[in-house]
């Protein structure tokens, strides 16, 4: 039985690919490649270039394996982007659901593990942010994450599926070795951002406000190993396989770091120097967000192991290795 994994191309897809077959399991990926990257997928995975909004790219590959169950990781998921092009998260997200969930129904695939967000919550005002809290997003791709856990769960309950609902909060980090890693086109996120800036292969980084309401007025978030993270799925996918109910669960270190404190431990980490650049703030960002994972803890046995310098460490060695990420 294989596990489908649509979005296995991408940055959080691929490592939890080359997990699974660590862990002894089959994958097929599908992959529009619109943001992932073929050589991020093991050349023994069955890859499938098709879109899961396309039913007939769904069925072919429930027609050519035996699917148990899926871990879908294939969105649209930054931030700023969505603030400026939100019907394109609404089509792309929530359309992508509802097609995977209906291929799954068609095929009677009754379990799925699902990629969601600490964007689901917006600007929670009690940290660390636990389950329960009020789901306030604050932009397009946080809402088209709670919209598509809704949609879960009303299908879930009308066709017999169980699910798991990881909702991660930064993940960082690569492969130990550097083989893959993260790889964005344009490249948005802080860590990658840094690194590059200490390879020299940026200017300058810049820090996006220094008036928010936190200890340096920079903005705060949780950073999780990615390595951390697929063993969160693995688990979950035991979890399902058990029989055990449907679950939420966050996924963090349960550790903040300002921006600027990334920057100071890069610099400790990479042992180089890069100049910083004092900008606006970027629309859209909540001030802080730190996860309670207890309920992982608890449910899953689940515990990150890795810490914000391990993750610095295993992404410096991928973007040292490929100064031109994929392109390599
Ligand atoms: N930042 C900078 N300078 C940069 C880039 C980012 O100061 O050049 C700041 C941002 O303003 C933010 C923080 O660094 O405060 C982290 O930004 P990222 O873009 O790395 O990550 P986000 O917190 O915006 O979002 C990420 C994922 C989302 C996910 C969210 C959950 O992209 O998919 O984490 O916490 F929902």
């Amino acid at each position: 039985m294989a596990i489908l994994v649509p979005g296995g191309a991408g940055y959080i897809g691929s490592h939890n690919v080359k997990t699974l077959l660590e862990n002894g399991r089959e994958a097929v990926v599908i992959d529009n490649l619109l943001t992932g990257h073929r050589q991020a997928v093991p050349r023994e995975v069955p890859f499938y270039k098709g879109d899961i909004r396309n039913p007939a790219d769904l069925d072919k590959i429930f027609a050519n394996h035996r699917i148990d169950s899926v871990l879908h990781f294939a969105a649209s998921s930054l931030v700023a982007e969505s603030m400026v092009k939100p019907l394109d998260y609404f089509n792309n997200n929530v359309l992508g659901m509802q097609s995977l969930l209906a291929a799954m129904v068609r095929h009677e695939v009754d379990k799925i593990v699902f990629s969601s967000s600490a964007a689901v919550y917006g600007k929670a005002e009690k940290m660390p942010i636990e389950e329960d809290a009020p789901l306030l997003p604050t932009n397009p791709y946080g809402e088209s994450k709670l919209m598509m856990e809704k949609m879960m769960r009303w299908t879930a309950l009308a066709h017999g599926m169980r699910y798991v609902i990881l909702r991660y909060f930064n993940v960082a980090g690569a492969w130990p070795g550097g083989e893959i890693g993260e790889d964005h086109r344009p490249e948005s996120h802080l860590l990658p951002l840094i690194l590059q800036t200490a390879l020299g292969n940026r200017p300058h980084i810049a820090i996006y406000g220094e008036d928010y309401p936190t200890r340096d007025g920079t903005c705060i978030r949780d950073y999780l190993d990615v390595t951390d993270l697929a063993d969160a799925h693995e688990r979950a996918l035991n979890h399902l396989e058990n029989g055990a109910e449907s679950l939420v669960c966050n996924l963090g270190n349960g550790q903040g770091y300002s921006v600027r404190e990334m920057i100071d431990v890069v610099r400790k980490v990479t042992g180089r120097d890069f100049p910083v650049r004092h900008e606006a703030r970027r629309p859209g960002d909540p001030p802080m967000l730190i996860a309670s994972s207890k309920k992982a803890h608890d449910e899953l046995g689940w515990q990150s192991q890795k810490s914000l310098e391990d993750m610095i460490a295993s992404a410096w060695d991928w973007h040292r290795l490929h100064p031109a990420g994929y392109g390599d």
